[in-house]
């Protein structure tokens, strides 16, 4: 593959009802062009999809979860009864978008974590890409990314996000791939030097309870509850060290002690080499 065209999006057959949401009342789900000039890119959302295109006049259905086609970005908005934001990833504004500027003093316990020194940079298998942050992160850092993301409307949401960040940012290309599809369902995956995971970890108390602009993605792909897996599939796609990100105060994922952790203010990154 040439460097220029790493930046690539498996999407995995979409199945019912993970291609929606993890809610058992999960709302249909729907592409909108919102302009005309967006109609052929949000019929071919949908097919990829395989869900409905709607005609624009439709956009007040309210009762369906909307992929939005607006001219230069896909959001996803929500049902009204939902009572939730548009949702969008963007890699290019506000505090995540000046840290990826600003490459070298981005997320430093992220970097050490994952054995990033000086020009020392691993290739980073990214099981758990979610929104893509802490991917993006590394790959500031010169770390290649492949990030793995299950959900099919988190991944055409990240897809978008990368390749609106690409535009300003050249090393997205050359840095970042995406494949959308299960981690623990695949067999082609690349095997990497580090495996990072950030699965889902259910807020428990007041305090953690999530932001309202972040309800949708949370409503969207659930709790991770088999996120205990996610540790032995790892071990057969890193041949340094797996990293895993957890709450600060939470147990340890599958139970199983690391022989290292690096711990912050709200966040603790666990490290298990592979031997
Ligand atoms: C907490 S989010 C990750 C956030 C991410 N680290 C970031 O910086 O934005 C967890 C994500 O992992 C995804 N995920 C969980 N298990 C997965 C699996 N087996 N394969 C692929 N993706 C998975 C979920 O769909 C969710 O989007």
């Amino acid at each position: 593959m040439s460097r220029t065209s790493r930046l690539i999006s498996v999407l995995a057959a979409p199945t019912s009802p993970s291609l929606s949401t993890s809610d058992p009342q999960a709302p249909a789900v729907a592409v909108l062009p919102v302009t005309a000039a967006a109609a052929a890119r949000a019929e071919a959302i949908a097919e990829r999809l395989g869900v409905a295109c709607l005609d624009p006049e439709q956009a007040d259905a309210p009762d369906e979860l909307l992929l939005v086609r607006v001219d230069n970005r896909i959001e996803l908005r929500p049902p009204c009864s939902w009572g939730l934001p548009d949702f969008h990833i963007d890699y290019l504004s506000g505090a995540l978008g000046h840290r990826l500027r600003q490459g070298v003093h981005a997320a430093p316990m992220l970097a050490r974590a994952c054995g990033v020194r000086g020009r020392s940079c691993p290739h980073i298998l990214d099981l758990t890409a979610g929104l893509g942050r802490d991917g993006m992160l590394l790959a500031s850092l010169g770390c290649q990314v492949t990030l793995v993301e299950r959900q099919p409307l988190v991944g055409l949401l990240l897809e978008d996000a990368l390749l609106r960040a690409a535009q300003a940012l050249p090393w997205v290309r050359e840095r970042v791939e995406l494949i959308v599809t299960d981690a623990l369902e695949s067999s082609d995956l690349p095997v990497c030097e580090v495996a990072y995971l950030d699965p889902m970890f259910p807020a428990r108390d007041k305090t953690a309870q999530v932001k309202k602009e972040m309800q949708l993605f949370h409503r969207l792909v659930g709790r991770d509850s088999d996120s205990d897996r996610l540790l032995e599939r790892a071990r057969g796609l890193a041949h340094q060290r797996i990293v895993v990100k957890r709450p600060r105060k939470a147990p340890f994922l599958a139970n199983r002690p690391p022989s290292g952790s690096i711990t912050g203010k709200t966040t603790r990154y666990d490290i298990y080499p592979v031997t």
